[in-house]
């Protein structure tokens, strides 16, 4: 096993452990057939939302080292310019950091700060009512970001050799179709 495998080996695990917008929407997903919840239960919910930003950060930049650090070993650093799909790799892992920061400085305090104005056994309507639309653009981003992580993968297995452009076509609309499928649904059966 060479140096280059065993970074490999760490790129990959790496963006498995990525999963964080799939699991939040099927956690989110779950929340809304628990109907209206008691607020520490919503509270719990919020709890392990939150973690996975951070978890998040620490994987994107593990992708970003390990990534950087493979075309190194490959070939020299400009590749990283000068190799297309590289190039959209870099590019679509900063998206990903952008829209994590969304979710992460802007949406998630403004959720918490009206929590942190609920009392009582459930949220008051006044509060659910400013909380919903932070959380459905919450769950909008979230599944931008699951279909982000798709298309990267599959860049990932075509950085020395292409795919016929039909194919990545036809797979980046099936990635878009599962994202929006994990949006809609809590996909008991994996796939569907
Ligand atoms: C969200 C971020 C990323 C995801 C999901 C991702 C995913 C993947 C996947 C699935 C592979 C396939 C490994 C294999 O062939 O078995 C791969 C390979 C690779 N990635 Fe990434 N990657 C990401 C970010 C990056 C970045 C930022 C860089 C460069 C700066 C990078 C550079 C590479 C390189 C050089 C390979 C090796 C390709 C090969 O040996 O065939 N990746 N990536």
């Amino acid at each position: 096993m060479s140096l280059y495998d065993l970074v490999k080996f760490l790129h990959v695990l790496t963006v498995v452990f990525m999963a964080a917008p799939l699991y939040n929407l099927v956690v989110v997903n779950e929340r809304a057939r628990f109907g209206k919840a008691h607020l520490q239960v919503d509270l719990y919910f919020e709890n392990l939302i939150r973690g996975n930003a951070i978890r998040c950060y620490i994987f994107q930049l593990t992708a970003l080292v390990t990534g950087v650090l493979l075309t190194g070993l490959q070939g020299p650093w400009t590749l990283l310019f000068t190799n297309r799909v590289l190039l959209a790799k870099l590019l679509l892992l900063l998206v990903l950091t952008g829209l994590l920061s969304v979710v992460h400085f802007s949406l998630q305090p403004r959720i918490d700060g009206l929590l942190a104005q609920a009392e009582g056994d459930a949220i008051p309507q006044a509060i659910a009512a400013q909380i919903g639309p932070l959380r459905l653009k919450r769950k909008r981003l979230a599944a931008t970001c699951l279909f982000l992580v798709i298309t990267t993968v599959l860049l990932g297995v075509q950085v020395f050799s292409r795919f016929a452009a039909w194919l990545t076509f036809v797979l980046v609309v099936l990635a878009a179709l599962f994202a929006w499928r994990v949006y809609r649904s809590r996909i008991p059966y994996g796939w569907m």
